[in-house]
């Protein structure tokens, strides 16, 4: 139900900002702020994949479900919502500083950005997978922000990488695609060494204005 609100959130921003020029969602593509409650696709820079997720578990590994990049833009099991870290309120609209700890949880599934110490699939390195749901999450769903360049908050089209507390990891993907069950999707990962293929931008999405803006 509330991945149907959310959805119909997106289908009523776009016909707003269509019809009215909405004062809300007016603001310049560029420079606008990624804020807590947006719900947004990630795009990994280099490949132009978006982080992906759907009810297709691992055959290795945790077994939990999949998280994968996607070549195609317009897919709704793309779409996170930027969440509060565990034990904090933030309220929609609260800018997202420098070094931030969010989840993000999967808008389709309810489930949230995960990471362990099983193995990826493809490539051995950290499984990142989709967990837990709206009453379940922990420590392992938490990921620190890291902006590249000199914005002190994170913005759209804004090169970041997001480092999982608990592993060190970076949110990693790569040229190593799926070639069955999944084919043509490929891996994301954790990586804990830093490059150019743990560069990530929000893109599509549904923004809500930063608070703090006049
Ligand atoms: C963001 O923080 C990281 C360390 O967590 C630092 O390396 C980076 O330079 C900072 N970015 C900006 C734009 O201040």
């Amino acid at each position: 139900m509330a991945a149907l609100l959310s959805l119909a959130a997106i289908a009523v921003a776009a016909i707003f900002h269509n019809f009215v020029g909405s004062p809300v969602f007016a603001a310049s593509e560029e420079g606008k702020e990624v804020t807590h409650g947006s719900v947004i696709k990630l795009q990994h820079e280099r490949t132009k994949f978006r982080l992906h997720s759907h009810e297709v578990p691992y055959g290795t590994g945790s077994g939990q479900q999949s998280v994968t990049g996607f070549p195609t833009v317009e897919d709704a099991n793309s779409f996170w919502i930027v969440q509060s870290p565990l034990g904090t309120e933030f309220q929609q609209g609260d800018s997202v500083p420098n070094g931030s700890i969010v989840r993000l949880q999967h808008v389709r599934t309810r489930k949230w950005l995960h990471s362990h110490l099983h193995q990826s699939p493809i490539s051995g390195n950290l499984e990142v997978s989709a967990f837990g749901g709206d009453g379940q999450s922990d420590s392992g769903d938490h990921w620190k922000l890291e902006i590249e360049g000199t914005a002190s908050v994170w913005l759209r089209d804004q090169k970041v990488r997001l480092r999982h507390v608990n592993t060190n990891g970076y949110l990693h993907s790569h040229d190593k695609k799926y070639n069955r069950i999944v084919t043509g999707h490929q891996e994301v990962c954790g990586v804990t060494k830093k490059s150019s293929d743990n560069i990530w931008s929000a893109a599509e999405g549904v923004y809500f204005p930063a608070k703090s803006a006049a």
